[in-house]
């Protein structure tokens, strides 16, 4: 095979984690991560499946407390298939002699191929090669075919494929005291002629599930099915120098899927009417084909093997079947269970991506929040506001996930969780739903559930404000900001804080943003949603009023990340460096030490620096103005240099805002900064929590530094703006996008040279802003623009 392709040489227990994570095969429907298929999960092996927004509730006793949680499930594991030579035991690598493994991720054609060598008892060498894929074209389907070859003896050896259901969610280690038994009501079966099945229940939410196999091998298979396990066997005589090839065909159906009567039913049904390996790994590649063709990134070198990788994560997380689904954007993946599964802001470094290439996919993501929207304004309602309150951490209903403990593995202690007061994701919603719109064209969604959701969210924000005549100024109280390590004053009894600078000055966005919505929609629709929401007459006022009024607070000439930063005391940077081999998660270092970082002037991500990653200098200008407070470029620099020293980094995200806004601000540091973004992964940055699922935010944002970041790439109000920024080490790239309606538009940088070819269609012209000049780009033709040195 040929193509990029990401490899692994040798058997690594202690790297397996990792290698499992990067190795996740999915379709966006669901994913399984590239444990070897010979390993049950145990303290190297962790063979987790999960199907996209499949989650169950559980409680468990901590710390003398009962906590609900909620967690995507992991699923019966459909990869088991283990090989056991005549009068030997099965063979896996942490028992049996390993002469050579090998490991490669094809990202073309979307397959994981391993080859290992096993000593054989009493001689020969045992060669397994395996081919897995999980079906890109019908989302159901994975397959796994192993080729087996052996060397210096003939042997006789069976083969046992199951569908395993003793699993439970247990890949997380911090999480191990909670009740990770998911699954129930658990039956095997044999369906004629040839498959066998599994089907099981989660135990609160009652989401069942059917898994289907077929195995196919130059010999008889039998049925051996357990109560927990679906099995089948067959006995092979190798010989030397003859290759025997074992197809192991599977399909996963759940009760939430549309067009099915039951899932065990539909999945015996899939998984007969499926073609062999060759032609399923046909029509798998040729569906990869197109996504690549539609999502295609060219970056040179290193740089582009890595984002190359990502944008293989992304798709395989949300494809164009997660346009079908109710689900939201998972943290980490389908790649693991970190976070449980559960939804954060972190769309807001995905969207914005997906918007300009698989919008349907965006618009399934946004309605997923639309659909919650009930939930937000119930929430907001606890709170005594009106409007919606979007939560922390959501999961299958909407509600607040977010735990109310989390461990501190360095103390061992169970400490109160503050972090669902991260309100700020409301803005993000409102956010990714006018981005959407600006890149789509799309009124129909931003007059409907658009217009709903940003209406609420705005209602929020002006709920949430009170006037401070002191200060004469509104305030949001009682909040905590991106930068979560701060969530309470010194001392303080309750937490939250006070003019969180990044929440207020998006909440003014989003109130801005809102009326100018209200302005904009057709009378009778804007009177459908003013009576639907009980919008009162004064309100409107009151938002525009709250939208030029909120407190930004300053200390020594730079932006305070919150009122009162400024007082904070200043952390020994240096000491702790030195005491510490990584100090990311200063957070835990500080609470083990008997400390807490609320005391200083230490942050965990970029906070106030997230407002350049979300705002151009001008938008931000205008803001800013807006509030009636003048940003010029000293103060912003001044503040990029404040929080650059005084920030730890202990979020994958942090290191992709700081390299996104440094290219304009500081273009010198920018790269260090972008290499922890896209190294962030691969290398395990954050200290072993990839092998816990990858960190699809900073994957997908380091596909939007090229695409927005870079290029300064901006549709606003019909036409498309650029402000392309060098970057030495980035300094070539191209992709298609998609806009407005029109596919396969193509940016390409090059020496210099920035080139936008718009294919012919009927539709009307693209206007092209390159600083201060519209040119329109007429479909069939390509404006060539020479950028200054
Ligand atoms: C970050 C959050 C992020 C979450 C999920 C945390 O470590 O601080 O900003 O939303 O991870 O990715």
């Amino acid at each position: 095979m040929t193509g990029p392709a990401w490899e692994y040489d040798g058997y690594r227990p202690q790297e397996e984690r990792l290698r499992e994570s990067l190795c996740t095969l999915g379709n966006g429907y669901f994913a399984t991560r590239g444990a070897l298929p010979e390993c049950a999960a145990d303290d190297v092996h962790y063979p987790g499946t999960y199907a996209a927004g499949c989650y169950n509730r559980l409680t468990s006793e901590i710390a003398g407390r009962r906590v609900e949680n909620e967690d995507m499930v992991n699923l019966p594991n459909w990869l088991p298939l283990r090989l056991r030579p005549e009068g030997g035991d099965w063979l896996t690598p942490d028992t049996a002699p390993v002469t050579e493994h090998h490991q490669v991720l094809h990202l073309d054609p979307g397959l994981l191929e391993r080859r290992t060598g096993y000593g054989l008892p009493g001689g020969g060498t045992l060669h397994v090669r395996q081919l897995r894929l999980v079906h890109m074209a019908d989302p159901h389907l994975a397959a796994l075919r192993t080729e087996l070859t052996v060397e210096g003896r003939a042997v006789g050896l069976e083969a046992e494929a199951a569908l395993d259901g003793r699993v439970t969610n247990s890949g997380v280690a911090r999480y191990r005291e909670l009740d990770g038994r998911h699954l129930t009501r658990l039956h095997t079966g044999t369906a004629a002629p040839g498959t066998v099945w599994l089907r099981c229940r989660t135990r609160t939410s009652e989401i069942s599930f059917g898994l289907a196999h077929r195995l196919t091998a130059d010999a008889p298979v039998i049925h051996a099915n357990e109560a927990h396990r679906a099995v089948q066997r067959v006995h092979l005589r190798l010989v030397p120098g003859r290759t025997v090839t074992v197809d192991k065909t599977v399909a996963l159906h759940t009760s939430r899927d549309p067009a099915i009567g039951d899932p065990r039913h539909a999945a015996v049904e899939r998984v007969d009417a499926a073609p062999g390996f060759d032609a399923l790994r046909e029509s798998h590649a040729a569906a990869w084909e197109q996504l690549w063709r539609r999502c295609a990134l060219e970056v040179p070198g290193e740089a582009g093997s890595i984002l190359r990788l990502h944008l293989f994560h992304v798709l395989q997380t949300l494809s164009p079947h997660t346009a079908d689904l109710d689900v939201g954007v998972p943290a980490r993946g389908l790649h693991g269970e970190a976070y449980r599964g559960h939804v954060f802001w972190d769309e807001l470094f995905v969207l914005p991506y997906l918007n300009l290439h698989l919008p349907e996919v965006s618009h399934a993501l946004l309605r997923y929040r639309h659909r919650r929207l009930d939930a937000a304004r119930h929430a907001a309602r606890e709170r005594g506001r009106r409007g919606a309150l979007y939560p922390w951490q959501s999961g299958s209903d909407g509600r607040e996930e977010t735990q109310e403990l989390h461990l501190n593995p360095r103390s061992g202690r169970w400490l109160p969780d503050h972090s669902h007061l991260q309100h700020h994701v409301g803005s993000a919603v409102a956010y990714n739903v006018w981005q959407y719109c600006e890149a789509t064209g799309d009124t129909e969604f931003l007059h409907g559930e658009g217009a709903e959701m940003l209406l609420h969210i705005a209602r929020f924000w002006a709920d949430s404000a009170c006037y401070d005549p002191a200060l004469r100024r509104h305030r949001i109280r009682g909040v905590v900001g991106p930068d979560e390590y701060h969530d309470a004053y010194p001392g303080a009894r309750t937490p939250g804080l006070d003019d969180n600078a990044y929440t207020n000055v998006t909440a003014a966005w989003v109130l801005t943003r809102a009326l100018e919505l209200l302005n904009a929609l057709p009378e009778p629709r804007r009177r459908e949603l003013t009576d639907g929401i009980g919008l009162e007459q004064d309100e409107p006022a009151r938002w525009d009023e709250i939208s030029r009024t909120l407190h930004v607070p300053y200390h020594d000439g730079v932006i305070s990340q919150f009122e009162g930063y400024g007082d904070l005391a200043e952390l020994d940077w240096a000491a702790y460096r030195e005491r510490y081999e990584d100090i990311r998660r200063l957070d835990r270092i500080l609470e083990a030490e008997g400390d807490t970082v609320n005391r200083y002037k230490a942050s965990k991500q970029a906070d106030v620096l997230m407002l350049g990653y979300l705002f151009s200098a001008p938008e931000l200008r205008s803001l800013f103005a807006r509030l009636g407070y003048h940003l010029d470029d000293r103060t912003w620099a001044a503040t990029v240099d404040h929080y650059l020293h005084r920030t730890s980094h202990g979020s994958t995200l942090s290191g992709l805002v700081h390299g996104w806004i440094l290219a304009r601000a500081r273009r010198a540091d920018a790269w260090a900064f972008v290499q922890e973004a896209l190294r962030g992964d691969i290398a395990d940055l954050q200290g072993g929590t990839t092998g816990e699922g990858i960190h699809l935010g900073a994957m997908a944002g380091t596909l939007d530094l090229v695409q927005r970041g870079l290029t300064g790439l901006e549709p606003r109000a019909g036409v498309l703006s650029l402000d392309p920024v060098p970057l030495p080490e980035l300094s070539s790239y191209g992709f298609p996008f998609r806009y407005h309606g029109h596919w396969g538009v193509h940016l390409r940088l090059r020496s210099g040279l920035l080139e936008i070819d718009v294919p012919a269609s009927d539709r009307s012209p693209i206007g092209v802003r390159l600083w201060d000049e519209v040119i329109p780009v007429v479909p069939g033709e390509t404006a060539r623009l020479v950028l200054p040195e």
